[in-house]
C-alpha cells in the first residue's frame, strides 16, 4: 500500500500523523510510506528521520497522492482536489461536521474518523480523543501554573508561608483526570465536579474533593449516568443546583479549569460572568471547551474567547482550542500509534485495503464511501 502523510496546514496545527517510529512499523509491514517534506519538523520528527526509518522524502502533491492518506485534521477544499476518488483518508474528521463529511463523500474518499470510535476495551489503543485529552489535561495545568502569578504547592519558608492554591475542575473525563493529577503534582488543593455519578471515587483516588450534587429525580439520575461512557445534557433542575455548589467553589479558586463537554453538542456553560467576578484578582481561568460552546460563547465561561488569553473582572482567560498541538512530539507520538492500531483493522496481511464485515470499531469510524456520507 502507499500511504502519504501530508504536513498539516490548519492554523496552529503542529501534530503529524505518523512519527519516525510508527513509519518504521509500517514499512516493516511491507508498505511505501511517502512523508511530505518538513510534516514533521514541528513534532520534532526530522524528514533525515523518516528517510533513516525508511520512509520516502516527497512533495505535498506526492503525499496526498497515496492511496491511503494519513492527516491528523480534516483536508480543506484545496487538499481535496490532490486526492484522487478511491483514496483512503484517515483522521480527525470531525464525525459531527455533516458539511465536511459530504465534502468528503462528493471528492469520492472513503473516510474514516477516529474520533467516532467506540469507548470499548478493544478500542481504546486507537482512541484519539482519549490520547489527546490526556495531553490537554497537562497542558492546561501547565498554562494555568505559567499565568498564575502565585506558587502551587504550599511552602514554608523563611519568608513566611505561602499557601497551596486551589484548584477547580469541572468536568472529570480523560483531560479534567489528567487535569487533577498534575495539578496534585504541582502540590494544589483541588475539586472537581463533573455529572457522571461514577466520577466521583476516581476523583477522591486521585486525592481531591468530589462537588457532590445529589440527584432527587429518576430523570437526573438517568441523564447522569449517559450513553456509551458520555455525559448527557442535564436536567435544569440539576444544573441548577451544580451552579449553586460550583459557585462557592470558583469564588474561592485560584484557578479553574474547565473541560466540560458534551459529544455533538454545544459544551454547557458553567462559569458565569457573575461567577468571574466573585474570583480574586489574579487567578487563572483555563477553558478546554474553547471554541465549542453555545451560539454566542466560546466555551464553558461566556467570557471565554476562543484562541485567545483575555484578562475580564481581573481575572485571566485562556481561550486556547488546540493545547494538544502545543505538546507537538508526544500528542503526534500517541497519535501515530493510535493510527498504526486502526490501520491493522483496515489492512490485511497481504498489504490490501478491506473493510471487514463485522467489526464495530470499523463500522463506527467509516464516515463516507462510494460518493455517499455512511454515518448516521
Ligand atoms: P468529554 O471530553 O466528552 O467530556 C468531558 C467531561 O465533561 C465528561 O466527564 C462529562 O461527563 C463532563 N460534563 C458534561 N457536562 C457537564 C456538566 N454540565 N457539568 C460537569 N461536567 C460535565 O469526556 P471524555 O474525556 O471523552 O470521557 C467520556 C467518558 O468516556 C468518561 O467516562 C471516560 O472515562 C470514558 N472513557 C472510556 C474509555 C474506554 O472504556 N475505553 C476510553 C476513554 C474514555
Amino acid at each position: 500500500m502507499l500511504i502519504g502523510v501530508p504536513l498539516e496546514t490548519a492554523a496552529g496545527e503542529t501534530r503529524v500523523s505518523v512519527t519516525a517510529e510508527t513509519a518504521k512499523k509500517l514499512k516493516a509491514q511491507g508498505h511505501t510510506v511517502r512523508v511530505q517534506s518538513g510534516a514533521g519538523v514541528a513534532a520534532s520528527v526530522t524528514d533525515a528521520a523518516y528517510a533513516a526509518a525508511g520512509a520516502e522524502i516527497v512533495d505535498r502533491a506526492g503525499a496526498f497522492g497515496c492511496e491511503l492518506v494519513l492527516k491528523v485534521r480534516g483536508p480543506d477544499a484545496d487538499e481535496l482536489s490532490l486526492m484522487k476518488p478511491g483514496t483512503v483518508l484517515v483522521g480527525m474528521l470531525n464525525p459531527f461536521d455533516r458539511d465536511g463529511l459530504a465534502r468528503l463523500a462528493a471528492a469520492g474518499l472513503t473516510s474514516f474518523a477516529l474520533e467516532a470510535a467506540p469507548r470499548t476495551t478493544r478500542a481504546q489503543s486507537m482512541d484519539v480523543l482519549s490520547s489527546q485529552a490526556n495531553i490537554a489535561g497537562y497542558k492546561a495545568v501547565m498554562i494555568a501554573a505559567n499565568a498564575y502569578q502565585r506558587l502551587f504547592p504550599m511552602l514554608m519558608t523563611a519568608a513566611g508561608t505561602i499557601k497551596a492554591a486551589r484548584v477547580v475542575i469541572l468536568g472529570v473525563g480523560v483531560a479534567g483526570l489528567q487535569a487533577i493529577a498534575t495539578a496534585k503534582r504541582l502540590g494544589a488543593v483541588i475539586e472537581a465536579s463533573d455529572v457522571r455519578p461514577s466520577v466521583k471515587e476516581q476523583v477522591e483516588s486521585l486525592g481531591a474533593k468530589f462537588i457532590d450534587v445529589p440527584y432527587e429525580t429518576a430523570e437526573e439520575r438517568e441523564a447522569a449516568e449517559g450513553v456509551g461512557g458520555y455525559a448527557r445534557p442535564m436536567p435544569q433542575s440539576w444544573l441548577d443546583r451544580q451552579k449553586v455548589e460550583v459557585a462557592k467553589r470558583v469564588a474561592q479558586a485560584d484557578v479553574v479549569i474547565s473541560t466540560a463537554l458534551i459529544p455533538g453538542r454545544p459544551a454547557p456553560v458553567l462559569i458565569t460572568e457573575d461567577m468571574v467576578k466573585s474570583m480574586k484578582p489574579g487567578s487563572v481561568i483555563v477553558d478546554m471547551a474553547a471554541g465549542r460552546g453555545p451560539a454566542g460563547t466560546d466555551g464553558n465561561c461566556p467570557l471565554t474567547e476562543a484562541g485567545k488569553t483575555v484578562v475580564k473582572h481581573g481575572v485571566t482567560i485562556v481561550g486556547e482550542t488546540n493545547l494538544p498541538a502545543l505538546v507537538a512530539a508526544d500528542a503526534s507520538a500517541l497519535y501515530a500509534r493510535n493510527v498504526l492500531d486502526f490501520l491493522k483493522l483496515v489492512l490485511s496481511k497481504d498489504g490490501t485495503f478491506q473493510i471487514p464485515a463485522d467489526d464495530d470499531i470499523v463500522a463506527a469510524c467509516l464516515m463516507t464511501q462510494g460518493g455517499q456520507v455512511k454515518r448516521s
